[in-house]
């Protein structure tokens, strides 16, 4: 049994080593004609691929970064033609504001002139009734009927958006001197005690009242101009108005306005 086994073994070893050999030799036989040119120019054609893809992925990419360095380029000249607009635009709307308030500075004084020649001129910047100076306005409501205490005077000229006359220039001194009032309230801070004669020169160094901040009592005293000095009476006393306020701007219109009507005259 065990011959027979250790027989078959190495028949079939036997059989095997020659059937190797003769596989190889078949091997070797067999093997050139496959792969030789079929094989080279499969990988050549693989190779040409790979290197036309390489060429085509190259183009792409070089005709991408071109158009992305266009895109760049326009993007940024729009930002420079934009900061460069914009400085403009700043530029210009500089230019329009200070030539609008040259403008009115212009109309102001031609305003000036007219109010100057014809009190009701139109372009006047104050209401109906009032007087024009420097940058105010000034009301007079005088007449037995019209004399009111100092309170009332004061409530008064609030309901014309307006407070009772304050002297604070030099300016404004000479032109209430030249209105020579005579028993008008001013809008000195009430006190407690009275003075007696006080020359007009003196009141621009006065304390001017300001609203809330002065408390006022039947027991204090006021005061008002009396052409060409001034004085402090009970503030129960009644005497004439005369109210303040700022004047509005002159309008460009209300000039061409008043020219206009001045022409047809
Ligand atoms: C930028 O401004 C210049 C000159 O004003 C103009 O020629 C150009 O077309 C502008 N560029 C863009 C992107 O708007
Ligand atoms: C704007 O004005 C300034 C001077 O005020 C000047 O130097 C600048 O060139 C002006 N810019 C433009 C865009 O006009
Ligand atoms: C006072 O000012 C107010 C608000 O500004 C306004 O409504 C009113 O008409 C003005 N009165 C006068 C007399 O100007
Ligand atoms: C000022 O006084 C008026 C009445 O005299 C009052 O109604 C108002 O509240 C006061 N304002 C302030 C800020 O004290």
């Amino acid at each position: 049994m065990s011959e027979e086994v250790t027989y078959a073994d190495l028949k079939f070893q036997d059989s095997s080593q020659t059937e190797n050999i003769q596989k190889f030799d078949k091997f070797e036989k067999e093997e050139p004609p496959v792969p030789s040119h079929v094989w080279r120019q499969r990988a050549l054609a693989l190779t040409l691929l790979c290197l036309l893809l390489l060429i085509g992925l190259g183009v792409l990419g070089g005709i991408c970064m071109e158009k992305l360095n266009t895109l760049r380029n326009f993007k940024e000249e729009l930002q420079r033609n934009m900061s460069l607009q914009l400085m403009q635009n700043t530029n210009s709307s500089q230019k329009i504001r200070s030539l609008s308030i040259k403008l009115e500075e212009i109309a102001t004084k031609l305003c000036r002139e007219l109010y100057i020649k014809n009190k009701g001129n139109k372009c006047k910047p104050c209401p109906e009734g009032w007087m024009w100076h420097d940058d105010n306005c000034y009301l007079l409501l005088s007449g037995y009927q019209r004399r009111k205490t100092w309170q009332k005077s004061d409530e008064i000229c609030s309901d014309y958006n307006a407070s009772l006359l304050t002297i604070k220039s030099k300016s404004v001194l000479e032109f209430i001197k030249s209105l020579k009032l005579i028993n008008y309230w001013l809008g000195l801070s009430p006190r407690k005690d009275t003075t007696k004669y006080n020359n007009l020169d003196t009141i621009i160094s006065f304390n001017w009242f300001t609203r809330n901040t002065s408390v006022i009592s039947d027991e204090m005293y006021c005061g008002y101009i009396y052409y060409p000095s001034f004085f402090y009476t009970e503030c129960t006393d009644t005497k004439n108005i005369i109210c303040e306020k700022l004047a509005q701007s002159v309008k460009i219109e209300s000039i061409l306005m008043s020219e206009v009507l001045d022409r047809r005259k």
